[in-house]
C-alpha cells in the first residue's frame, strides 16, 4: 500500500511516500530558517511558511517517488500535538486531498510518529519494547507492548531534554535549535570538566526534571569571563551534556531491567545524539539488552514517519474520520478516544 505522508506539526513542512509502512520513496523535508533570529519558532511565521511551502514540498514528494496522485493509496497527517495554527495547515491539505479523490485517510499522533521512524530503520525490532522519546517537546519513557498499545511510565516534570539542549546553546551563543551544535562541540571537550548535577537522577520514579541542571549552567557560565568561556566552550558543551545523557541512560537502563524487555528504542530529535546512542548502547549491551535508533534523517520531524504510523493505523483500525481536528496537546494514550471522538 503505497502511503502519502504529511508532518505540519512545527517548523518542518514534510511530505513523503512510504510504500508498506518500511520502504520510503521519498521523504521531502523543508526546515523553516526564518526562526533561528528569534531564538525559537514563532507559530504564526510557522503556519504561514506551512501554507507557502506544502503544496511544492507535496509535489516533490510525489515526483522524486515517481508517481501520481492517482498511484496513492492511503493519506495520512499529522493531527497534534504540535503548534495548531501550523498543525491546521498539512491536515486540513490532507484531508482536502482525501476529500476530493475518496482516498482513506488516517489523522497520526506526533509522537506514535517518532515511535515508527524506529520501524522504518529496524523492522526486525520486537514489538513489545521500551522507548526513549526525547525531543524538543517530550522526554518519556514509554512501555510499547505492540503498535498502538502504549504505557507511559515517566515523563518530565518541567523541560523537555531537547528544550534543555536549546537553551543551554543559546546561552552559549550557538543559535537555535543548538543541540546538534552541542553534540558536534562536546566531541572536543571533557565531559568530566565540571561536574553538573544530575537531576532526581537516584529517585525510584521515572520521572525527569532539566530546569535545575539550566539553572546550574547558567550561574556557572555566570560567574566566568568571557575569555573562559570562549576558551572552555567544548568543555561546558560536553560537562552539560554528559549529565543529560547520565540522566536519561540510568531511568532507562532501569525501567528496562524492571520490564524485562530486551529492546529498548530512542525516538525523536535527540534521538540524533551521538553521546546519548553511546553511552545507552554501551550500558544496555552490558546487561544482554540492544539499543535502537533511526537513521540520523529520521531522529527529526519528517513525514516518512507520519506516513508509516499511518498505514500500521490503518492496517489496526481502518480509515480515520474526515473530520478530525488539529490538538496542540494530546497524550499518546489518548489516541484512538480521539480519533473516534471527532
Ligand atoms: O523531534 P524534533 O525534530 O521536534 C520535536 O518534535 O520537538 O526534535 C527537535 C529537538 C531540538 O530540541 C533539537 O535541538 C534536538 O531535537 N536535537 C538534538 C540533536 N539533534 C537535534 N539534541 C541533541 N543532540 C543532537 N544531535
Ligand atoms: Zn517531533
Amino acid at each position: 500500500m503505497l502511503t502519502l505522508g504529511i508532518e505540519t506539526s512545527c517548523d518542518e513542512t514534510s511530505a513523503s511516500v512510504v510504500y508498506a509502512g518500511e520502504s520510503i520513496r521519498s521523504n521531502i523535508i523543508l526546515s523553516q530558517a526564518d526562526h533561528s533570529k528569534f531564538g525559537g519558532v514563532v507559530p504564526e511565521l510557522a503556519s504561514r511558511a506551512h501554507v507557502r511551502n506544502i503544496i511544492p514540498i507535496y509535489k516533490q514528494a510525489l515526483e522524486e517517488a515517481q508517481c501520481q496522485l492517482e498511484d496513492i493509496e492511503l493519506i495520512s497527517a499529522t493531527m497534534g500535538p504540535g503548534l495548531v495554527g501550523a498543525l491546521l495547515v498539512g491536515l486540513s491539505f490532507a484531508k482536502g486531498l482525501a476529500f476530493a479523490t475518496g482516498k482513506p485517510f488516517v489523522p497520526v499522533h506526533h509522537i506514535e510518529g517518532h515511535l515508527s521512524a524506529n520501524l522504518l530503520s529496524h523492522p526486525e525490532l520486537h514489538p513489545h519494547h521500551l522507548t526513549l522519546i526525547v525531543s524538543g517537546g517530550h522526554t518519556m519513557l514509554v512501555e510499547v507492548k505492540a503498535f498502538g498499545e502504549y504505557r507511559t511510565i515517566g515523563q518530565t516534570k518541567d523541560d523537555a531534554a531537547g528544550e534543555a539542549f536549546d537553551k543551554i546553546a543559546k546561552l552559549l551563543g550557538l543559535g537555535y535549535p543548538g543541540g546538534a551544535q552541542i553534540d558536534k562541540l562536546a566531541k572536543q571537550g571533557d565531559p568530566n570538566f565540571y561536574k553538573f548535577p544530575r537531576p532526581i537522577i537516584k529517585d525510584q520514579s521515572y520521572q525527569f526534571s532539566f530546569s535545575g541542571l539550566k539553572t546550574a549552567v547558567v550561574l556557572y557560565v555566570d560567574k566566568i569571563t568571557e575569555k573562559e568561556k570562549s576558551d572552555s566552550l567544548p568543555h561546558i558543551c560536553a560537562s552539560f551534556q554528559e549529565a543529560v545523557v547520565d540522566v536519561l541512560a540510568s531511568k532507562t537502563v532501569r525501567a528496562a531491567d524492571e520490564l524485562g524487555v530486551s529492546h529498548i528504542t530512542l525516538s525523536g530529535g535527540v534521538a540524533a545524539n551521538s553521546r546519548l546512542r553511546t553511552v545507552l548502547s554501551d550500558r544496555l549491551k552490558a546487561k544482554g539488552k540492544k539499543l535502537f535508533y533511526p537513521e540520523m534523517s529520521l531522529c527529526t520531524d519528517n513525514a516518512a514517519m507520519i506516513a508509516s504510523a499511518g498505514y500500521y493505523r490503518y492496517k489496526k483500525e481502518g480509515p480515520g474520520n474526515l473530520i478530525a481536528n488539529a490538538f496542540p496537546y494530546l497524550p499518546l494514550e489518548q489516541i484512538e478516544s480521539e480519533e473516534k471522538d471527532t
